[in-house]
């Protein structure tokens, strides 16, 4: 299964990717998440922890500007994932994926872009988890059959739900199930704001919680600090709905 976390800047798709993966993860499932942002930090919200999130984003740059003519590149996305990945917690596969600004070798290593990787990379038995850049353009360069479901993450307000909207009419348009994720929910009217736009939509409700926003402070993954906290356990219910239903496509969950 392949599945993307779309939504504005800051409305909470790192955080949801990285729990969702955990969470994955712990109930048995073989995950990749791939970190498809410019500004890679995937890596926290799953747990790895600052350093290693930052050698994660580095290390294929540091390859491509290595002069020397007999660096080994990267020609097939598992031997990039191999390569480059790193394990996170509970055996959670991470791979950056955001282009590298210096000459292209004709590899992947060197010239893959986040659409291309999550376009191409085979699910096989695994659950391919990508955490996308904020707006919409990565979603409007995937193809029908490219993704299984994207979650599209609201805040509630204007300028969030106006982004998710235009999130749900490209994943829509490539026939790809959607689940609205109302994030930071703080009380009726929150949820009212993001059902009265996207309310025709199957969603999910996570509400603003301490823990998480506490988390993102510490540099920690938010299922690390507590995971009986109430936004991090409506998180871990996504990773349930997402197993139970496993390949169901947009067209035929809205017969
Ligand atoms: N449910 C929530 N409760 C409290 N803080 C949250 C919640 N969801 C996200 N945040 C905080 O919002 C900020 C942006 O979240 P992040 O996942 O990085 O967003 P994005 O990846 O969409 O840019 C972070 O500081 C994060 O801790
Ligand atoms: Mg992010």
């Amino acid at each position: 299964m392949k599945i993307a976390v779309a939504g504005k800047g800051g409305a909470g798709k790192t955080t949801i990717s990285g729990t969702i993966a955990r969470a994955l993860a712990r109930s048995g499932h073989a995950v990749m998440a791939v970190d498809a942002d410019v500004n890679p930090m995937l890596g926290i919200s799953l747990g790895l922890g600052m350093d290693r999130t930052e050698r994660l984003a580095g290390i294929r740059q540091e390859l491509s500007e290595s002069a020397a003519e007999d660096a080994i590149h990267e020609h097939t996305i598992d031997g990039l994932i191999e390569r480059f990945g790193e394990d996170a917690p509970d055996g959670v596969r991470v791979v950056v994926a955001s282009r590298v600004d210096m000459p292209d070798h004709g590899c992947l290593c060197c010239g893959v872009s986040a659409d291309r990787l999550l376009r191409e990379i085979e699910a096989g038995g695994r659950t391919v988890l990508g955490d996308l850049e904020a707006g919409i353009g990565v979603l409007t360069r995937m193809e029908v059959g490219s993704l299984d479901v994207v979650l599209v993450v609201a805040n509630p307000t204007p300028k969030s739900i106006e982004v998710a909207r235009r999130a749900v009419e490209a994943a829509v348009a490539r026939e790809t199930k959607v689940l609205v994720v109302a994030n930071r929910v703080t009380s009726a009217d929150d949820l009212d704001a993001i059902r009265s736009v996207l309310g025709e939509h199957e969603m999910a409700v996570v509400p603003e919680d301490a823990v998480i926003a506490r988390a993102d402070a510490e540099g920690r993954a938010p299922i690390d600090l507590d995971e009986t906290s109430p936004g991090v356990r409506a998180i871990v219910e996504i990773s349930e709905w997402l197993v139970a239903r496993p390949r169901e496509k947009y067209a035929a969950s809205q017969r």
